[in-house]
């Protein structure tokens, strides 16, 4: 399965996205928008999750998105915002254009080269681009054993995940980083529906996805935060990471 296949699931699903996915901290935007733009572009948008909490930020809020179903949901969501079907390697827009591009959970998607080049000409002088991650707490020790199961092929190593990332972005030079702690309070059946939306369930086959969802549900029986409650804390890490154009 390559990168791309998983990219491509994106394409199919949107109301379940919508209703499943985390949405983000006020405070993420906030710090990454101090001070009102004019314009904002949020590339990758998906359903909005990000893009609402831009619209105090901003005069205008555009969304660039690959995915109808994505869109279709933003769209009925936000009607303020220009919501425009385009990728971050060919970005439907003028140059010169936006204070601030904002890519949440997506950059991993993208090719680097050809996305970086799109962001620095849609980008107005002095613009910033700002990178934006939910990640899972590593002190939540439930939701830890949730993610092994999902991605059991990533590094489990706590002093990394606890470090504020540092990621090289093509002709850009990273001048900050922001990280927000804060807890979802969801429903079980939310969280097992959230890992259904995760691009590892998505690709994997009906059976695989079945016993891996009933592994995530024996973890939420074994743990003492989680056994027979309806309504979990799921705490969430955010980190945002700024750049300026130019090295
Ligand atoms: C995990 S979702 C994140 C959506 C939204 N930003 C959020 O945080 O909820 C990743 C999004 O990236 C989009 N995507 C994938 N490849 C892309 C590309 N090359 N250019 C722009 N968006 C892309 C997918 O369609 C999907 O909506």
């Amino acid at each position: 399965m390559t990168d791309a296949d998983l990219a491509a699931t994106f394409l199919s699903i949107g109301a379940e996205y919508e209703r499943s996915r985390p949405g983000f901290p006020v405070e993420i935007a906030a710090a990454v928008a101090p001070d009102r733009v004019k314009r904002v572009l949020d590339l990758g948008a998906g359903t909005g999750k990000l893009t609402e909490r831009l619209i105090s930020r901003a005069d205008e809020v555009i969304a660039v998105e690959p995915s109808e179903p994505m869109l279709a949901q933003l769209r009925r969501k936000l009607p303020q915002v220009r919501a425009l079907i385009g990728t971050a390697e060919a970005i439907p827009l003028p140059d010169a254009v936006c204070d601030l591009v904002t890519v949440a959970q997506a950059y991993h998607w993208f090719e680097p080269e050809a996305a970086s080049r799109e962001i620095r000409r849609v980008l107005a002088p002095d613009g910033r681009l700002a990178l934006i991650w939910n990640g899972p707490d590593p002190r939540c020790a439930w939701d830890s054993d949730a993610h092994r199961i999902a991605h059991p092929a990533e590094d489990d190593d706590d002093a990394d995940a606890q470090a504020l990332p540092v990621l090289d972005v093509p002709g850009f030079t990273q001048v900050g980083s922001i990280r927000v702690s804060w807890i979802e309070e969801i429903s079980r059946r939310t969280y097992l529906d959230r890992w259904l939306t995760v691009s590892t369930f998505l690709a994997a086959t009906e059976r695989a996805r079945t016993t891996m969802i009933g592994q995530v549900e024996a973890v939420l029986d074994a743990h003492p935060d989680t056994c027979q409650k309806d309504t979990l804390q799921l705490p969430h890490v955010t980190d945002a990471l700024v750049y300026e154009a130019g090295t």
